[in-house]
Parts: structure tokens; sequence; C-alpha cells
């Protein structure tokens, strides 16, 4: 770890930099994610699903800048490197045989939720390693993972 002046212990800073970056991996699959949706959706309602899922994309590249910021802001490394990310990421792989906005925004919805279930652990995590600034951070996100997990399940839910 690079040395700071924060006034957190070392202790903190490398236990919050582990969850960080492990956060980092999730988010940047689910970006990768949205955008492969956002490139290969066909169907009835592409136009709509199309520009959800690129702007699902361009607001997840602002919680990765937060999230990867962080990280060094506390001494850390960041670790956005495609094969840091492939091998970090808990999120289940994204199916390539889909074509169909329903299958697209099921497939998304999936890795919405279980992305936020994790960054919702991570807020607890933070606080118990007396992070205050980072348990914020995560709960931000994870607000915007929930918001955008209803958006993705109101296309899903009008026969339910
Ligand atoms: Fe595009």
């Amino acid at each position: 770890m690079h040395s700071t002046r924060i006034d957190l212990s070392s202790k903190t800073r490398a236990r919050v930099i582990d969850l960080l970056n492990a956060r980092l991996a999730d988010s940047l699959d689910l970006q990768m994610q949205a955008k492969q949706a956002h490139w290969n959706v066909k169907g009835p309602n592409f136009i709509g699903l199309h520009e959800l899922f690129d702007k699902l994309a361009a607001e997840l590249g602002g919680h990765i800048d937060d999230i990867a910021e962080r990280i060094v802001a506390l001494g850390g490394v960041a670790h956005g490197t495609l094969q840091a990310v492939a091998a970090q990421s808990r999120l289940d792989p994204y199916p390539a045989d889909i074509a169909d906005g329903r299958a697209h925004l099921d497939a998304l919805a999936a890795a919405y939720a279980k992305a936020g279930k994790s960054v919702r652990k991570a807020i607890d995590e933070a606080d118990k390693a007396k992070d205050a600034d980072t348990a914020d951070l995560f709960t931000g996100v994870s607000r915007a993972l929930d918001k955008n997990l209803w958006l993705l399940e109101a296309h899903l839910q009008a026969d339910r």
C-alpha cells in the first residue's frame, strides 16, 4: 500500500481496498454486460432497449470511476484490467447466444441483482471496518443499482 495522510488505519485501508476492488470487478463486468446487450438486442422494442442499455453502461462508468479513485486515494492499486476483472468478478458469464429483448432484460436484471446484493453487503463491511466514506460510496452505488434494476424489471412485470 502507498502511504497517505488520510487518518484511517492501515488495517482499515487494506480491508476496504479489497472490498472496493471486488466491487470494481463486478461493476466493470456489469458495464460490459450492458454494452453487450446494447449492441446485440433485437426485436420490436429494439430502439428503447438499445438506448436504455447504453444509458445503464454510461451510468456505471461514473460509479466505476468513483470506486477506482477511492481505492487509489486510500493508497491502493485499482485492478481494472480485463484479466483482473475476469479473475475477480462474481457475476455469471453473460449469455452470448441471446438476441430477444426479453432475454437481454432477464440476463441484465439477474446481473444487476447479483451485483446489487454484493454492494449492499459491502456497505456493512465498510462500516464494520470503520470507513464511513466508503460505506457512503457503496450506499450510493447500491441505490443506483436498485433503481436501474427497477428500470429493467418494469419491462418484465406487466403480465405478472
Ligand atoms: Fe452505441
